[in-house]
């Protein structure tokens, strides 16, 4: 009899592929990146990510309740500030804006996990995510005095109400420094998300359009990793896991499915994916020509991620996809 086997027999039905089905996505995956800026009823449409706001912190709040009733556990916060400077005072100040959003949606929906960004780049007058000194116009940001700002950092955003710290700046030694402020400051249950593997990549366009924070000069090459190394993914991990990471991430996704999966395969914490802004505007533009389905791509791909390793995706699609999946 040809053929024996035939894989065919368990496709026949929609109800047979969801029963013999690996993976599932759900919107308890997802976490939402929100963009708080100064103001009130402000909500300005970044251009390059249709369906992406920057938002004042009242309509966060109103984001917050959105997210959290369409049963998504978590967003990550990014803030832009009134003014930035060389010692990114807008990042570490009790009244910056990530800590006021931060405070408003924990007061508004207490259960949200709310998740801060912890960098630089967004609050510094040149836009890199570390410390030079007035008038250093290399790029190359020093590291020690950059941890020294990250710490302050951390502890005012944990302060401020903040679930999860998620230091993003690829600074050496960035982990352990912040779980020491933390542990120092009373925060020992405060769980840090590390930005482990994060590679400078031309994925990022649209994001600093969202943030304000496109690098005044050089790039940011002498930090984040080249796309072209995989092994040196897997030590930054180790070595972010060995400083006290709780969960490490991965960015951006798509380009980066072998890296999820090797650091899945290499080690037992969380490990997060993070679709990015680049990945969504190319799907947004794809799908406003009416080229693509958007739901079906975005599905997709976020269950793909999934697949290949992610135990939590950030994406700037979190919503619609946890309304199409409340369907
Ligand atoms: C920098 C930071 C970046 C993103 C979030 N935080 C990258 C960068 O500007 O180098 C990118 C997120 C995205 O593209 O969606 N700390
Ligand atoms: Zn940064």
């Amino acid at each position: 009899m040809f053929p024996t086997h035939r894989p065919r027999r368990l496709r026949n039905t929609d109800l047979l592929r969801q029963m013999v089905r690996e993976t599932t996505l759900t919107p308890k995956d997802l976490i939402y990146p929100l963009f708080a800026v100064p103001g009130n009823s402000v909500a300005q449409e970044v251009r390059s990510m249709p369906g992406v706001y920057q938002l004042s912190v009242d309509k966060i709040v109103d984001e917050a309740k959105a997210v959290y009733d369409l049963g998504i556990p978590s967003i990550i916060l990014f803030g832009i500030p009134d003014t930035k400077d060389n010692e990114a005072t807008g990042a570490w100040h009790d009244c910056g804006i990530v800590q006021k959003a931060a405070s408003a949606v924990k007061a508004a929906v207490p259960d949200l996990v709310v998740i801060a960004d912890t960098c630089l780049c967004e609050y510094t007058s040149h836009g890199h995510c570390g410390y030079l000194e007035v008038g250093d116009l290399s790029g190359r940001v020093l590291n020690d005095p950059t941890l020294e700002l990250l710490k302050k950092t951390a502890i005012s955003q944990a302060q401020a109400g903040a679930d999860i710290i998620a230091p993003s700046g690829m600074m050496d030694g960035f982990v352990m420094t912040i779980r020491e402020a933390l542990d120092g400051a009373g925060f020992e249950n405060t769980p840090i998300l590390s930005y482990a593997a994060k590679y400078a990549s031309a994925y990022y366009g649209p994001f600093r359009d969202a943030a304000e924070s496109t690098p005044q000069f050089g790039d940011r090459r002498t930090y984040q990793m080249d796309p072209g190394n995989s092994r040196e993914a897997l030590k930054e991990v180790e070595l972010d896991i060995a400083e006290g990471a709780d969960m490490v991430m991965v960015k951006p996704a798509l380009s980066y499915m072998d890296i999820i999966w090797r650091i899945k395969q290499a080690t037992n914490v969380p490990v997060a994916a993070y679709n990015v802004s680049g990945e969504y505007a190319m799907v947004k533009a794809a799908a406003l020509n009416d080229w693509i389905d958007e739901e079906r791509v975005v599905l997709e791909t976020l269950t793909s991620f999934k697949r290949a390793g992610a135990d939590l995706i950030l994406t700037y699609h979190a919503k619609d996809a946890a309304h199409w999946l409340q369907r």
